[in-house]
């Protein structure tokens, strides 16, 4: 007994001596601003600055003496970028950094399924902490406002309700690793034409109805720890910089307690870093991303300069302690929590991988049933096209990764049929992008072929004539101008003269399917020759195993179009008046971009001016069918629900996503025909049928009143239309408010 007792003394002795020596700052049992008002003012001026910038490319300090640790972001939103040298772009050539590269964020928003994009998160940060990353810089949710932007395929399509649906479970799971989310680019950065140099002018109502949404949802409902300032201007300041939308909007109005982060050169300016809600100073003293003097970080707007005017008491240090208090909380989020280890390249990511790519792909056509393949039937196929043989997760700008392994889609496909005695041909048909490259890492594939365009071509053709089924895979490529950061597309077309190759394959084998890989929709003037489409998004380490499971059948296609499919250009409202790419002025290298279609984005456009798009917003097919009941509404005072039956028709199981728009029949202001306030996404077995019920609650039929800077539902009669895509709601419910 006495033993006992005096090894209970002992201990309770070292927790009071514990106690007593671990700083309030370090004790994760006391709430997180009291532990910042203890450690502030421990901090000396230097140490204060030393943490609201860049100590090298990706890192800011830490304060060893206090046993803080080094803060260290990474890219992307679609995997953890390798690492990279202290100070540069290319990779450290390390061999512990390859990843598990998840499919683009379009793809992820294609799936219509929060539950899928929180597990997208979670693994996210697991690869993150793995690494010994304490902030992933993504995920984008910048609106797709023109199918030519550079970066669609890194964020989550045109519709604002879409993507904060979307995004919130994303930052949730990544978050629950104490990996810090960074919402990107906040806002406005809609286009990669002269992203440095673009002031955008876009009417109130539009900045809230269309472009701010999705950020908002991140920071109110998802949490976010920060949000990156975007290289873009309004109101001619830089967002990096910017009152109106980092202080009064971000902070002030959606009560912001993260950090404000410059996108990677995006900071400008001493005074108004200091002043404008800028907290965190990355990649400065470059000309955009690749130039600018070696350890730069003691010039940085937020670093000498900035000490030099404390010093002479031309500005406050209690602005200083405000960047620093939100930069203390962020740390205490991450490098001073105790968090998961994490893990890297798990069956779990990869598994992961393909249920987004399986729930995200989207079936745009299939006549005659031609899909899926039947083995039995189609014993000879031919594959055309170098998207089915090149390499994906390279290239695109600062989500290009470091895959530990890339499956394409010939050898997924040759992986799959060939079990089943199925022979799978192919042949090039077309030269685009054979270099493979970003940053030092390479892709080790040799594409080259010097064949003419006209050899290629009938190459094609000459085995499309003996085979049962024809499979094209083309698209984009993350090449320059094809999908990739700090440039956009040229134009609509398909590159690289893919389209003449298709109508050959469509002359030469009416079993043609064409498989689009790419983040942006593309022209399609030969759609009407071709049975069966499919958009197949940049799908990352999985893309052939993913490819190849939905072409087969052993995934049922559930993915619904996050954009419009425009059949041309001019159809989307910011090639026809929206002033894209905007105009440069006379004598400064500004280009002024007026958003003239206000909140007339996408599907909103198409519904305002008759226009019909090649596949419609929400728009994606299965191999089975599913029937919908009558629908019926209940609730008063603008408290509804609205609820469906939905059955699979079919012979097999698979998912449908029922999809709630509210049209304000009568309203004050022009309104958008339609606009989508819900949706609910169901897996059925065949004949199974399951209620969805979706609730309508006032701030679903509510618009932003610019001149009362609020959102308004006025009183009238509203109209809740449900369906499976923005082109097919068959139900109409009438109710008032
Ligand atoms: C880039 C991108 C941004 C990225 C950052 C760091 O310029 O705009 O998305 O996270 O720099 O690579």
């Amino acid at each position: 007994m006495k033993k006992f007792l005096l090894a209970a003394l002992v201990a309770a002795s070292m927790l009071v001596a514990n106690a007593a020596t671990t700083p309030i700052y370090l004790d994760e049992s006391l709430p997180i601003e009291q532990r910042v008002n203890d450690l502030l003012p421990r901090l000396t001026l230097d140490e204060k600055l030393a943490i609201i910038h860049a100590q090298s490319k990706f890192s800011s300090a830490g304060v060893a003496r206090l046993g803080i640790p080094t803060f260290w972001t990474d890219d992307g939103p679609h995997g953890v970028r390798p690492d990279v040298l202290w100070d540069e772009w290319e990779q450290a050539g390390a061999t512990n950094d390859s990843c598990v590269a998840f499919p683009a964020l379009t793809c992820l928003a294609a799936t219509w399924n929060p539950a899928i994009a929180r597990r997208y998160g979670v693994s996210l940060g697991e690869e993150a902490r793995y690494r010994g990353k304490d902030m992933i810089l993504g995920p984008g949710v910048n609106i797709y406002r023109t199918p030519l932007n550079g970066r669609n395929f890194e964020y989550m399509g045109e519709d604002p309700f879409l993507a904060s649906q979307m995004v919130v479970p994303y930052v949730q799971g990544l978050q629950s690793l104490g990996v810090s989310a960074c919402i990107k680019h906040y806002a406005l950065n809609n286009n990669e034409h002269e992203r440095h140099t673009t002031n955008v002018i876009v009417d109130d109502r539009a900045l809230h109805e269309i472009y701010l949404p999705a950020f908002k949802a991140a920071v109110q409902q998802g949490g976010a720890w920060a949000i990156m300032g975007a290289y873009n201007l309004y109101n001619n300041q830089h967002l990096c910089h910017n009152q109106v939308m980092l202080n009064d909007i971000l902070k002030r109005q959606w009560g912001f307690d993260g950090v404000v982060v410059s996108d990677w050169g995006g900071a400008h300016d001493t005074w108004q870093a200091i002043h404008n809600g800028l907290d965190m100073e990355f990649g400065t003293w470059t000309d955009g991303l690749s130039e600018g003097a070696k350890n730069a970080y003691d010039s940085y707007y937020l670093a000498l300069p900035y000490k030099k005017l404390l010093q002479e008491g031309k500005v406050s240090m209690a602005t200083l302690d405000e960047k620093v208090r939100r930069v203390l909380r962020l740390m205490m989020r991450t490098t001073l929590a105790t968090r998961p280890r994490g893990s890297m390249c798990s069956n779990e990511h990869y598994q992961t991988a393909r249920d987004v790519a399986a729930e995200g792909i989207v079936l745009l056509k299939n006549d005659r049933g031609l899909l899926p393949i039947d083995p039995a039937r189609h014993r000879r196929i031919l594959v055309v096209g170098e998207n089915a043989i090149k390499m994906m997760t390279v290239g695109g700008g600062s989500s290009s990764l470091k895959a530990q392994h890339e499956i394409l889609p010939l050898d997924g496909l040759r992986q799959r049929l060939e079990a089943d005695g199925v022979t799978v041909d192919y042949a090039r048909g077309y030269v685009g992008d054979p270099t493979g490259e970003y940053n030092g890492v390479t892709t080790g594939q040799s594409l080259k072929d010097d064949r003419a365009p006209e050899v290629l071509i009938a190459e094609a053709v000459e085995k499309a004539r003996h085979a049962d089924l024809v499979i094209f895979m083309g698209g984009l490529n993350k090449a320059q101008f094809q999908d990739s950061e700090g440039d956009d597309r040229k134009d609509y077309a398909l590159p690289y003269d893919q389209g003449r190759v298709i109508e050959a394959l469509a002359r030469a084998n009416k079993n043609l399917v064409v498989v689009n890989i790419s983040g942006n929709a593309v022209a399609m003037p030969w759609r009407k020759q071709v049975p069966a489409i499919v958009q197949g998004w940049f799908l990352g380490s999985e893309a052939g195993t993913s490819l190849a499971r939905i072409l087969v059948g052993d995934d049922n296609p559930s993915g619904k179009l996050p954009f419009s499919w425009y059949e041309r250009l001019d159809d989307c409202a910011a090639h026809s008046v929206g002033d894209y790419p905007g105009t440069k002025r006379a004598n400064e290298n500004i280009w002024d971009e007026h958003y003239r279609e206000g909140i007339y984005v996408g599907y909103r456009w198409l519904d305002k001016t008759k226009r019909r798009p090649a596949f419609a917003f929400g728009h994606g097919l299965s191999y089975t069918t599913f029937a919908m009941s009558k629908g019926k509404i209940t609730g008063q005072d603008g408290n509804y629900t609205a609820t469906v039956t939905v059955t699979n028709t079919g012979q097999r199981a698979g998912s449908e996503v029922v999809q709630l728009y509210i049209t304000d029949v009568k309203s004050s202001v022009d309104r958008p025909a339609k606009e989508l306030k819900g949706f609910k996404k169901v897996h059925l077995q065949p004949g199974e049928s399951r209620v969805v019920s979706i609730d309508i609650t006032p701030d679903m039929l509510s618009y932003y009143d610019a001149s009362q800077h609020r959102w308004v539902a006025e009183p009238g009669e509203f109209i809740a239309r449900l369906g499976t895509a923005s082109d097919n709601l068959p139900i109409a419910l009438k109710f008032t408010y």
